[in-house]
C-alpha cells in the first residue's frame, strides 16, 4: 500500500479539521506543522501578516519525519495575506525539495488560494497531482466534503502508479 502523509499548519482548526479528514479517507499518516512560538490571535495578526508580506522565516517545530519517505505527500496551510501561512513556507524552503510525489490544499476565506498552491508547488520544484482550494464557509457547513473527492481520487491514482505524475486536479 502506498505510503503518503497529509502534513498541514492550522492556527484556527479550519485546516486541520480538512487535513483529519482526508488522512482518514485516503488513508494516510498526519502530522502538524507547529509554531515554535505561540502566535498571537486578534490584533496581533498584524505581525503575521508583515512575516508573510516580508517573507521573514517562522520559528518552526521540527517535523520528526523525513518527507522522502513518503511515496506522496499533502500539504495543507491557511492562506495568509494571499500566500501560503508563514510557517509553511519555512518548512518547504528547507525540506519542500524532498517530498516525491505531493497534492496540495489551502483553506481561504475567499482570495489568494490559488496563487498560495502555485508558490507551495514552486517551493517543491514539482506540479502536485491534485490541487484543492476550500473555502472557510465549506469547512463550516461540511460542504467541502464534496470537492474531497475528486482530490482524493486523483492522489489515489498518482501513487496507484500513474505513469505521468503531471496529471493534474484543480477543484
Ligand atoms: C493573518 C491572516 C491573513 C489572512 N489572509 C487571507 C487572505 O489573504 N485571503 C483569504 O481568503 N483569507 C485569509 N485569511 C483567512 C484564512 O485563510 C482562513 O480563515 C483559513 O481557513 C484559516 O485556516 P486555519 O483555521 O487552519 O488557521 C487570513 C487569516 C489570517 C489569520
Amino acid at each position: 500500500m502506498a505510503n503518503i502523509l497529509v502534513l498541514y499548519y492550522s492556527l484556527t482548526g479550519n485546516t486541520e479539521q480538512v487535513a483529519r479528514s482526508l488522512a482518514a479517507k485516503l488513508p494516510a499518516d498526519l502530522e502538524p506543522l507547529r509554531d515554535a512560538k505561540k502566535r498571537g490571535v486578534g490584533l496581533s495578526h498584524l505581525g503575521t501578516v508583515m512575516q508573510v508580506l516580508f517573507k521573514t522565516p517562522a520559528r518552526i517545530m521540527p517535523v520528526s519525519m523525513s518527507l522522502s519517505d513518503y511515496d506522496l505527500v499533502v500539504l495543507g496551510a491557511p492562506v495568509w495575506a494571499g500566500d501560503m501561512a508563514a510557517p509553511m513556507r519555512t518548512l518547504l524552503k528547507t525540506q519542500g525539495r524532498l517530498i516525491n510525489k505531493l497534492a496540495v490544499f489551502c483553506t481561504e476565506q475567499g482570495s489568494g488560494g490559488e496563487g498560495a498552491l502555485r508558490k507551495m508547488e514552486a517551493l517543491c520544484g514539482k506540479t502536485a497531482v491534485a490541487a484543492m482550494v476550500v473555502l472557510e464557509k465549506e469547512v463550516r457547513s461540511g460542504a467541502w466534503d464534496d470537492k474531497a473527492d475528486p482530490f482524493i481520487g486523483a492522489i489515489r491514482e498518482a501513487v496507484g502508479g500513474c505513469p505521468d505524475d503531471r496529471i493534474r486536479q484543480v477543484v
